[in-house]
């Protein structure tokens, strides 16, 4: 991947040099390919204007294009083991979203949180795709820790539906009905029964957070699709979150959540912090 990059930037830097050169030789020919150079720009302007872009590709198999990220940058994690072993887990639980580069910041969170006094908590579990992903990575039972995992397992709360705007609404109800969000608590339990110290709390959150029976914490992974309960998770469980503690937050930057990026950076603020926006569309916080 990277030799392709490379060989992007050489093939450029040769363009560039040939102008040079011949500017030597025949100014005259070397201003001509200087203007052709000129229209190949004219033209990448012209197609952006209509929405398109021209980029120059590496090989295209060694192009990540999925879960709304296109990048021509390294992305070798795909062929570690140990990630394909822990997403393949994923995949058994929830099916395949596609969305491996997203899946490989939460099993850095996990894996960096592991270092770190205290147990792990997700809001917003729905089958259990990037838990199971964690917990198969990092060989669950080994760690001594207790993973609390929440949802109410029937969509996003009501009320905080109300305070949202309809289009939340409409995606909660298409989400139900298409069967994206999970509508009964047993085939979740069943996909953890394959580990000891797992605690399923079902209802909506914040009402469960007291059910949180950790003193600290140092994992917290907020993807509730839904600004009221990722403000009120974020903000009550702050005490508890350890120094260092991983904070991520999934549907942060995504496309048509923008009310919730907006009260989520409110929340931080509050707390002293900024969330770094990742390209993956998810919102990352270590507490100081
Ligand atoms: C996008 S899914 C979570 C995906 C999951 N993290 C994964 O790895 O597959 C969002 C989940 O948030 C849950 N949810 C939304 N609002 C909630 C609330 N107030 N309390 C508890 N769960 C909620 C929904 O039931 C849904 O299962």
């Amino acid at each position: 991947m990277f030799v392709k990059v490379h060989r992007f930037f050489l093939v450029y830097e040769l363009s560039m040099s040939k102008v040079c050169f011949n500017r030597k030789l025949n100014r005259g020919f070397g201003i001509l390919h200087a203007g052709i150079m000129g229209i190949r720009k004219l033209i990448k302007r012209m197609i952006d204007t209509t929405g398109y872009t021209l980029v120059r590709l590496p090989h295209p198999e060694n192009l990540y294009d999925r879960d709304g990220l296109i990048s021509i940058h390294n992305h070798d994690f795909m062929d570690d083991p140990g990630f394909q072993k822990a997403y393949a887990r994923g995949v058994r639980a929830a099916g395949d979203y596609r969305w491996e580069w997203r899946v490989h910041i939460g099993l850095w969170a996990a894996r960096t949180a592991l270092n770190l006094e205290g147990d792990f908590v997700e809001c917003g579990v729905n089958r259990g795709f990037l838990s199971s992903a964690i917990m198969d990575y990092l060989d669950w039972d080994n760690t001594g820790k207790t993973f609390y995992l929440l949802d109410t397992f029937a969509g996003l709360d009501e009320r905080h539906l109300l305070q949202e705007n309809s289009a939340g609404i409409d995606r909660n109800k298409k989400h139900l009905d298409l069967g994206f969000y999970v509508n009964d608590s047993q085939s979740v339990r069943a996909n953890f029964s394959e580990w000891r110290n797992v605690n399923i709390i079902q209802g909506p959150v914040p009402d469960t957070l007291k059910q949180i029976t950790a003193t600290k914490l140092a994992y917290l992974h907020l993807d509730m699709n839904s600004a009221p309960p990722e403000v009120a998770a974020f903000t009550e469980l702050w005490q508890r979150l350890v120094s260092g503690a991983v904070i991520l937050m999934d549907d942060y930057a995504f496309i048509g959540y923008e009310a919730q990026k907006r009260a989520m950076d409110q929340a931080a603020a509050v707390k002293g912090v900024v969330i770094a926006s990742l390209p993956t569309g998810q919102g990352l916080v270590l507490k100081p």
